[in-house]
């Protein structure tokens, strides 16, 4: 019996699992569907404050609410609650957001809006509902908003406005009703009532006729209107209620032919300084007609995606001494003519861009005298021979995505005064140092996305000012010693997506301002580190990405650090190199004294050297992302101690079990965590209690444990006021098993804290009954309790067994030693030789060594049936009858036909008396009787198959 305290203690272990199981169930049965009430981690919603603003923005767009969400923060000055999928507001809705300023009910399904239930918002000044599905707006709808300065009502289906609906708007500056349903001008006279509206879009409407007297007799404040598409067919202004207009869009207006236009005094409009004419739908005439309305006036103008005329005899009207913006992208136009810009002289900006022209005389531009701006992106010029020649006050030029495939040295020639030249999206594989050698006050160059192979000497000679570099997508191999020696006021240069695998020494030297290199997505290998001197000549360089390369190291220490000379550096951006950066060097960052910020993201990173950050003391930012680092101490806690000034940690997707290495990093500053996509289980108290600072804590996708071990995390998640654990009511539950997918803020912890208490006292309660009983019946019922503790055992083998369903034996025979022969010579034979049963028998199959009760559970738990042969010797055995206990406390517990009783003696039934179970168990079970001598025994046999092949019928027990 010496094995019993520890099996005991075993069984005790389970039966603890289990009624804890069913505590935690009941739990969240009784208090699962009370969600905690929350006011700081918002269920589904972010709150994002910045430093020295004490009034919080509250995020909850694209979040699947039904209804506006109840608790939101009183103090919230902005919130977003767009994209949604809630149809109506009531009244209560948005009560005690007194502060707000700013709400975005945009892109939702909301009819109906309560009269009233903005009427709190009392201090808001932006109001989004467009793309909603409002249809009209009542006179009590907007009635509160007093403040109100700008209103979006874009995107509905709004066909009427109540009289007085916008009375109360006295601030309201900006409203937007394009793409609604209003049919008659007339309908849009109420929001005039808000005597202070500045802009009104009213586009994409359906309206025809547009007469001033049908909104208004008196002069509005608008300064800008817009009545874009729609279908007019007149258009009126017969009192000057425009006097301050500066801004008109009449594009795509008139697609039913042509517009009546009956303007009574052309001074009506003699404020519009802008015109939008695009896409228009009318006779070459009446745009002429349109025009001439303007000429005189304007100073900029759109005649964008007007394909259907040729352009020349429109400029005519269209330009004027007053004008200097001309705005002709996207018409077709293929040619230019030679006076066609004559009456345009006085330009300062001529955008051509999106059209066809192949080439550009020097001719037609030399008309103008002082164009800055020149736009010709998305053409089809090949070459540019001395198209600039006689613009010598150009300031920008675009060139971008053309079919120019060389430059020759004079083609910028004159341009003094150019500061941007845009050159990137052509096929340009060469330059050399005459190209921008005129340029004196260049600032940015683009030369992205050409062919670029070789720049060695392109810059040699300047330009000297200047300080924006692209030379991206290219298919640069090398960069040269000195290639930039004489750009020292260049402040960003960018060379990502080349093929650079070679930097010679001081290939950068006299970069004095760069502030941002980029290097990422080439072929950077450790090699190209090898040599010394690599970075040096930038000492003011702050940034440097090096992302997608290949960089890869072997050693645990290198020779020369290659960013030793970057003492200015603040961010470095290595993360994703393409095979994996191996071993990260201990000394890798060696020189970057000011480091702030960190990407090491996506890397293969299994472990990192705690001495990693000892030269960055300043390093306040650090992303590991996507990084294997699930091994105990792939991030030591020392790694964090020379970076005491840590604010941020990103540790998404690391395969991390745990946070528990945190314990010891000392990180008292940290304010925000993420660690989402992990295998974190639980949060340990401790390290909780060691952030002193964190306000953002983001464990998304973690597979958490919801017990009380887990309570205190739980708890403090979902109370907390200070950190804001991030989406918070998306965490789930995985493990206990039972609890699956439940939400982890469902999950109640005051049973946790309740029931340490309960627990206690109940057990110390069943300790001293147990020991009492125990104690009494050992007196007087010694072989009950014997009895009783066997079927314990039973019980807990069985709540251990439960699930297993696969059984090594179709059988246990339970028999007494001295029925052995019968079971050699007749059963075995007869089963296991001629049916093919498996058969588990004790003298055979139980493990030695093994307590004995504990093999004639293990055995009968593991057979489909226990076949018992039952003797006068069989009764009266003390193990054969134990046998029979847990046979039929199995029996009893499975509710399954497991017991078949043989009969090899006549027994009459009184005397099974004193074997008061075994009488039951004849009275239940069907029995089958061994033939006396002589007769036939195969009805036996064929009988005890059929017994045998039974299944599992209930038995009703
Ligand atoms: C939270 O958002 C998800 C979709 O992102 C949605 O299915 C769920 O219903 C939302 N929960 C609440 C409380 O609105
Ligand atoms: C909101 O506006 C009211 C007056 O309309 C004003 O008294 C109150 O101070 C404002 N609240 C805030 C937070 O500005
Ligand atoms: C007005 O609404 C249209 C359509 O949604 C949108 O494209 C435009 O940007 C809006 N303009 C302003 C100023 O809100
Ligand atoms: C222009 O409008 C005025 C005032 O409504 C009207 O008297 C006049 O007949 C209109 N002229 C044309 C040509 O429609």
């Amino acid at each position: 019996m010496h094995g019993i305290p520890a099996e005991l203690c075993f069984h005790m272990k389970t039966m603890k699992k289990t009624i804890g199981t069913i505590k935690i169930l009941t739990v969240y049965i009784l208090c699962g569907l009370i969600s905690p009430l929350n006011a700081f981690s918002l269920r589904n919603c972010t709150v994002v404050t910045s430093q020295d603003d004490v009034q919080p923005k509250v995020l909850c767009y694209k979040m699947g609410f039904f209804k506006v969400p109840s608790y939101i923060p009183t103090n919230a000055m902005v919130f977003d609650i767009s994209s949604n999928a809630f149809s109506q507001i009531k009244i209560g809705d948005f009560k005690d957001l007194s502060n707000l300023r700013y709400l975005n009910i945009s892109n939702n399904k909301i009819s109906w809006i309560e009269d009233g239930a903005l009427d709190s918002l009392s201090n808001l000044t932006h109001l989004n509902l467009a793309s909603n599905k409002l249809n009209r707006i009542s006179n009590g709808l907007l009635y509160g908003l007093a403040n109100l300065l700008e209103l979006r009502l874009d995107v509905n289906d709004i066909n009427n406005i109540e009289e007085s609906a916008f009375i109360n708007l006295q601030n309201l500056k900006v409203l937007n009703l394009t793409k609604n349903t209003l049919r008659r001008i007339e309908r849009v006279m109420p929001v005039l009532a808000a005597l202070r509206l500045e802009e009104l879009y009213i586009g994409s409407n359906h309206f025809d006729v547009f007469n001033s007297y049908e909104i208004s007799k008196k002069p509005l404040s608008l300064t800008r209107l817009d009545i874009s598409n729609n279908p007019l067919t007149t258009f009126g202004l017969t009192e000057n209620i425009f006097p301050t207009l500066n801004h008109l869009d009449l594009s795509n207006c008139g697609q039913n032919g042509s517009v009546v236009w009956n303007i009574t005094e052309k001074s009506y409009f003699s404020s519009v300084k802008t015109l939008y004419f695009m896409d228009v739908h009318m006779s070459l005439q009446s745009v002429s007609a349109v025009l001439k309305i303007f000429k005189g006036t304007l100073n900029k103008i759109r005649l964008n995606r007007n394909v259907k005329f040729n352009m020349e005899p429109l400029l005519p009207n269209a330009c004027s001494p007053m004008l200097r913006v001309l705005r002709l992208i996207g018409n077709g136009m293929t040619n230019l003519t030679e006076h066609m810009f004559k009456p345009c002289s006085n330009l300062t900006e001529l955008d051509l861009g999106e059209n066809e022209i192949s080439h550009l005389s020097p001719t037609i531009l030399r008309t103008f005298t002082q164009l800055k701006i020149l736009l010709l992106q998305i053409n089809k010029l090949t070459q540019i021979t001395n198209t600039f020649q006689t613009l010598s006050t150009l300031e920008f030029v675009d060139l971008s995505i053309n079919k120019i495939a060389k430059l020759d040295c004079n083609d910028f020639g004159n341009l003094t005064h150019l500061k941007v030249l845009y050159l990137y999206g052509n096929k340009i594989s060469k330059i050399s140092s005459c190209h921008f050698r005129d340029l004196k006050s260049l600032e940015v160059l683009k030369l992205g996305t050409n062919d670029l192979l070789r720049i060695s000497d392109a810059f040699i000679n300047g330009p000297h000012s200047l300080k924006k570099l692209q030379l991206s997508f290219n298919k640069l191999s090398v960069i040269e010693t000195d290639t930039f020696r004489n750009l020292s006021q260049l402040n960003s240069l960018e060379t990502q997506d080349n093929q650079i695998s070679q930097i010679k020494p001081f290939a950068f030297r006299g970069l004095k301002n760069l502030r941002y290199l980029s290097l990422s997505s080439n072929k950077i290998s450790a090699k190209t580190f090898r040599g010394s001197n690599v970075f040096s000549g930038m000492p003011n360089l702050q940034n440097l990405d090096l992302y997608s390369n290949s960089i890869s190291f072997t050693e645990n220490k290198l020779k020369n650090p290659p960013f030793a000379e970057l003492k200015q550096l603040k961010i470095i951006a290595i993360h994703s190199q393409r095979r994996g950066i191996g071993n990260m060097p201990s000394n890798l960052l060696q020189g970057l004294s000011n480091l702030e910020m960190f990407s090491g993201g996506n890397m293969n990173l299994l472990h990192l050297n705690a001495c990693t950050f000892q030269f960055s003391p300043k390093l306040w930012f650090l992303d590991l992302s996507k990084n294997a680092l699930s091994d105990d101490n792939a991030i030591p806690a020392e790694l964090f101690h020379p970076i005491s000034m840590l604010t941020k940690l990103i540790l998404s997707r690391t395969q991390l079990r745990s946070l528990n290495f945190l314990l010891d990093a000392n990180l008292s500053r940290l304010s925000t965590l993420k660690a989402p996509g992990n295998e974190i289980d639980a949060v340990n108290k401790t390290l909780i209690q060691s952030f002193h600072n964190l306000k953002v804590l983001d464990l998304q996708k973690n597979t958490f444990t919801c017990d009380c071990n887990n309570a205190f995390f739980i708890d403090w998640a979902v109370k907390d006021n200070f950190t804001q654990v991030i989406y918070l009511n998306k965490y789930a539950c995985s493990y206990p098993s039972t609890l699956r997918g439940m939400k982890l803020s469902d999950f109640n912890t005051e049973s946790c804290i309740m029931n340490i208490d309960f627990i206690c006292f109940l057990c110390s309660s069943i300790v001293v009954v147990i020991t009492l009983l125990f104690a009494f019946s050992w007196q007087f019922l010694r072989l009950q309790v014997v009895y009783a503790y066997y079927l314990l055992l039973a019980y807990l083998y069985d709540s251990k067994k439960k699930h297993q369903q696969e059984f090594m034996y179709d059988a246990f025979i339970s028999y007494n030693k001295q029925d052995e022969p019968w079971v050699v010579e007749k059963l075995i034979p007869e089963l296991e030789g001629k049916q093919g049963w498996r058969l588990c028998l004790h003298h055979r199959d139980f493990e030695p060594g093994k307590p004995i009760m504990d093999n004639i559970i293990d055995g009968i738990y593991s057979s489909r049936k226990t076949i018992c042969l039952i003797t006068r010797n069989y009764l009266k055995s003390n193990w054969c009858s134990s046998e029979v206990q847990v046979a039929s406390f199995r029996l009893f517990d499975e509710q399954k036909d497991v017991l078949i009783l043989v009969f090899l003696e006549d027994i009459p039934s009184h005397q099974l008396s004193p074997y008061h179970r075994m009488r039951k168990l004849v009275k239940k079970q069907t029995y089958l009787r061994w033939p006396k001598d002589g007769e036939d025994s195969r009805v036996f046999w064929q009988k005890l198959r059929m017994a045998l092949e039974t299944k599992e019928v209930l038995c009703g027990l």
